[in-house]
């Protein structure tokens, strides 16, 4: 038994009243034809082969290929005939390398692999020609209708401008989702005739095969959400809600609590430890990992980065960013691309940080910006600290020793190196480096040593009050 799949792209979608192709408009951030290959895959994967699915292209082809790419071999279907015409482009490639060949619509973007598996396996275990997927319900969604006669046997599918008053009352309808007995469809797709709108229909080939006595085989579905085709936008949001449903709830089943997973947007590409909470208006995309025993939200977005355990993460945005263990930030902080920020470090509000590590136990509780910066341990970052890291042409680098202290209000000018135990005074501008036990003070900043402390706690006002003296 050998499985191919034909996956429909070609067609205009002009009820998306859109100037890109519907097949690339995006359900939970991944393009609709994305996931039909993607459940292709999996398909063929169930049956070890590794024949890449079929994408009939034609309207926006070039789109679909480049952000497909090497995963699906493509047909193009120059002329939109119809659904039977774009299956029939793919003969020249699938003939002779399948024994049975599955067909749905790129527009199904919640189809799962299960459900073709079992849609499949009916075939193959059945002597008919062909198996189809149909859900019963009352919203008839455009679909087709499903006309059975007395013995159960689907004897032809109506497509709902040419159904009588009669056979609109159908409940039962057409997924569109096919098994075929693969030399049967080749055989059969060129006698099919055309439709009174020049179009030859998919859909007619169940009435061939009840004719020569071979009648399709239907299997009901239950899961009606799953077989959702997007027509309009009206669709796309509701198969977004229901993708949005499912993998929230396969998130809670694995021990994360969700307040309101009615606003809690997460990829199916991220994974959350057990413990987890994510309060409302959360939104985790991409390939984001977020450890256990978390607190992630309210109105927090997390793209593409790595979060330990135990941390909590308030209003705020982080992008392409590491957070190790015990690490509490926000409420609005701002985490860019390349943000490292080691266990226990403290990140109040307001702060921004792009492209730098904070060392572990370092602390930044208000309005600064870090950037282009090597932060040791246990560093103090006082409110309102700014890396002056773009000098107008390059971006330079700031780096800040193990325990050192950093005055309310310093501008580290980039280049510049603050050593460890080093200390800035508050509103200094530091534009030299500081040495080891050595305070940077004033605009620009001097540098006097470091008096020993009188008590336990250096106080940061005296030695500036002893500079202004000596001026
Ligand atoms: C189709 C079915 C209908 C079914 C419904 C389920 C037919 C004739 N009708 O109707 O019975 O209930 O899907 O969603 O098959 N396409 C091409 N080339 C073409 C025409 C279409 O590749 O020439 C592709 C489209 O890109 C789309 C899919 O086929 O992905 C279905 O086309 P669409 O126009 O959406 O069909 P429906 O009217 O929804
Ligand atoms: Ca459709």
């Amino acid at each position: 038994m050998r499985i191919a799949t034909v996956v429909l792209a070609a067609g205009q979608g002009t009820r998306m009243k859109s100037s890109k192709a519907k097949v690339l408009h995006e359900v939970g951030g991944k393009p609709m034809v994305v996931r039909s290959i993607e459940t292709a895959e999996k398909l063929t994967a169930l049956y070890s082969s590794s024949e890449r699915p079929v994408v009939v292209v034609g309207r926006d082809a070039d789109a679909v290929k480049s952000i497909v790419g090497e995963r699906a071999t493509f047909v193009t279907q120059a002329e939109l005939l119809g659904t039977a015409h774009a299956v029939a482009q793919a003969e020249s490639v699938l003939r002779g390398k399948a024994t049975h060949v599955v067909v749905y619509y790129a527009d199904m973007p919640l189809l799962e692999v299960e459900t073709l598996r079992s849609l499949v396996e009916s075939q193959v275990n059945s002597t008919g020609v062909l198996t189809l997927l149909t859900v019963i319900q009352d919203d008839p969604r455009g679909f087709g209708r499903i006309v059975r006669n007395e013995f159960g046997q689907v004897v032809d599918i109506v497509e709902e401008r040419e159904a009588t008053s009669e056979q609109l009352k159908i409940k039962e309808l057409n997924a569109g989702v096919y098994c075929f007995q693969a030399d049967w469809l080749w055989d059969h797709l060129s006698r099919l005739k055309t439709r009174s709108n020049g179009e030859y229909y998919l859909t007619d080939l169940p009435a061939l095969s009840a004719i020569e006595n071979q009648p399709g085989l239907p299997i009901v579905h239950n899961d009606i959400e799953e077989l959702i085709g997007i027509n309009t936008r009206v669709h796309l949001a509701d198969a977004e809600a229901a993708l949005r449903r499912r993998i929230n709830r396969k998130l809670m089943l694995s021990g994360v609590t969700i307040i309101d997973p009615a606003t809690t947007y997460i990829h199916e590409s991220v994974s959350i430890g057990q413990d987890t909470v994510i309060l409302p208006n959360t939104h985790i995309y991409g390939a984001t990992q977020i450890g256990s025993n978390c607190e992630i939200g309210p109105d927090t977005t997390i793209i593409d980065s790595r979060v330990g355990n135990s941390c909590e993460i308030r209003n705020s945005v982080i992008e392409e960013a590491i957070i190790e263990d015990r690490v509490n930030a926000g409420p609005y902080c701002h985490l860019r691309k390349g943000s490292h920020l080691e266990a226990g470090v403290h990140m109040g509000n307001f702060g921004e940080v792009k492209n730098s590590r904070l060392g572990a136990g370092t602390r930044m509780g208000h309005f600064s910006y870090i950037g282009d910066s090597d932060i040791g341990v246990d560093v103090n970052i006082g409110a309102g600290t700014i890396t002056a890291n773009f000098d107008g042409v390059r971006k330079n680098k700031t780096i800040v020793g193990d325990h050192a202290f950093i005055g309310s209000d310093s501008i580290l000018v980039a280049p510049v190196t603050i050593s460890n135990n080093a200390r800035t005074a508050a509103g200094s501008v530091v534009t030299r480096n500081v040495p080891e036990g050595h305070i940077a003070i004033g605009v620009p900043a001097r540098m006097r040593q470091i008096r020993p402390p009188a008590s336990a706690s250096v106080d940061q006002q005296q030695p500036l009050q002893a500079e202004r003296k000596e001026t």
